[in-house]
């Protein structure tokens, strides 16, 4: 009896001397392992009689209990102990000051094609997406400049093999655009009962071998066209007079349009813009070619020139945005400098 007692107190002053989970594990077998203390008192159980068996198999049970209860406390002390340990040694200090991390922000000619996205969205234009890299076919021949013609001679680009080339204007949209248009209206227009306009921008990169202050090997252009039955050079100057006083938020503006020529437009103009005041007032700056789209490309198309007219525009994007916040070196756009982008947040 004695015995056991002093065995409990043994093994909880053993048990609470272990500092890791194996010590305690190893402690343990000393007490309730198959050779441990308790089952030894078990073994000398056989050699008494029925009634002392009772009485001393209780008095070991109980001890057995007491040494068992002790294990499970210092089992959950210990664990509680690493759990501790481990958040200590995690602890994030909350009260430090953090970096400060400025908010991003839209570069200024992204801020400029939504605009000009939601100015030709609310006058009921799609917005189309096409490859930067594109074939000759789409870039030149569908609009109208075959191989040998002279005004390839200003498009000069970067070629890929394989006949690719990286686009340098946005018209193949134009081509790309209708001929997806006409083939969704196709049976429509077999049946004679036409197809809803062709209404759409097509903003993107463009690419050309050019480099200087206002020339960069990548710039941005956004297209326009708009085909029906009954679209005319009228229909360019109004769409584009508003579009152009409503980017700048200016209702004096003056638009000139100037003869001029490009292969898949007939007439064609170069659009000039004027303001009548400001650090820009008085001089002419164009903004974009434009014109009637040309037979040969309608046919491209894959409608009738006689049945199908509309005009078409295209403009940089990077030029507007000079000028809408007086920048003047187009470079500052693609330098990633944060002194001046950070300017149009
Ligand atoms: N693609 C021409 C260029 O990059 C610009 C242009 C002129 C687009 C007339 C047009 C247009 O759609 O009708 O120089």
């Amino acid at each position: 009896m004695n015995d056991l007692d002093s065995l409990v107190t043994q093994a909880q002053d053993l048990f609470a001397s272990c500092t890791t989970p194996a010590e305690l594990e190893n402690a343990k077998a000393l007490f309730l392992g198959k050779a441990g203390r308790i089952t030894e008192f078990m073994k000398g159980l056989a050699q008494l009689d029925i009634e002392a068996k009772k009485t001393q198999g209780a008095v070991i049970n109980a001890a057995k209990q007491a040494i068992e209860a002790a294990l499970t406390q210092r089992r959950q002390a210990l664990a509680d102990a690493e759990l501790d340990a481990q958040l200590k040694a995690e602890a994030l200090d909350v009260t430090l000051p953090s970096t400060l991390r400025a908010a991003g922000g839209l570069h200024p000619v992204s801020l400029s094609l939504e605009r000009i996205e939601n100015i030709f969205t609310s006058m009921g234009f799609e917005v189309a997406q096409g490859p930067e890299i594109e074939t000759d076919w789409f870039n030149f021949t569908a609009l109208n400049t075959p191989e040998d013609h002279p005004a390839r001679s200003m498009h000069d680009t970067f070629y890929i093999e394989g006949g690719h080339l990286l686009r340098t204007h946005t018209s193949p949209m134009q081509i790309r655009h209708a001929m997806a248009h006409v083939q969704q209206y196709q049976s429509r227009i077999d049946a004679g009962q036409g197809m809803p306009e062709i209404r759409v921008i097509a903003p993107g990169r463009t690419y050309r071998v050019d480099s200087d202050a206002t020339h960069s090997p990548m710039f941005h252009q956004c297209e326009g066209l708009w085909i029906g039955e009954n679209i005319s050079f009228k229909d360019l100057k109004v769409v584009f007079t508003d579009f152009c006083k409503t980017f700048f938020e200016n209702d004096d503006l003056v638009l000139r349009f100037r003869p001029s020529f490009f292969p898949f437009t007939e007439p064609s103009a170069e659009i000039d813009i004027q303001f009548p005041s400001g650090p820009l007032a008085g001089r002419w700056l164009e903004v974009a070619g434009s014109g009637q789209v040309h037979p040969n490309v309608v046919r491209n198309m894959g409608l009738d020139p006689e049945h199908y007219i509309g005009f078409a525009f295209g403009m940089g994007p990077d030029r507007l945005t000079m000028l809408r916040y007086g920048v003047n070196d187009l470079r500052l756009f693609f330098d990633g400098d944060l002194r001046f982008l950070s300017q149009f947040q």
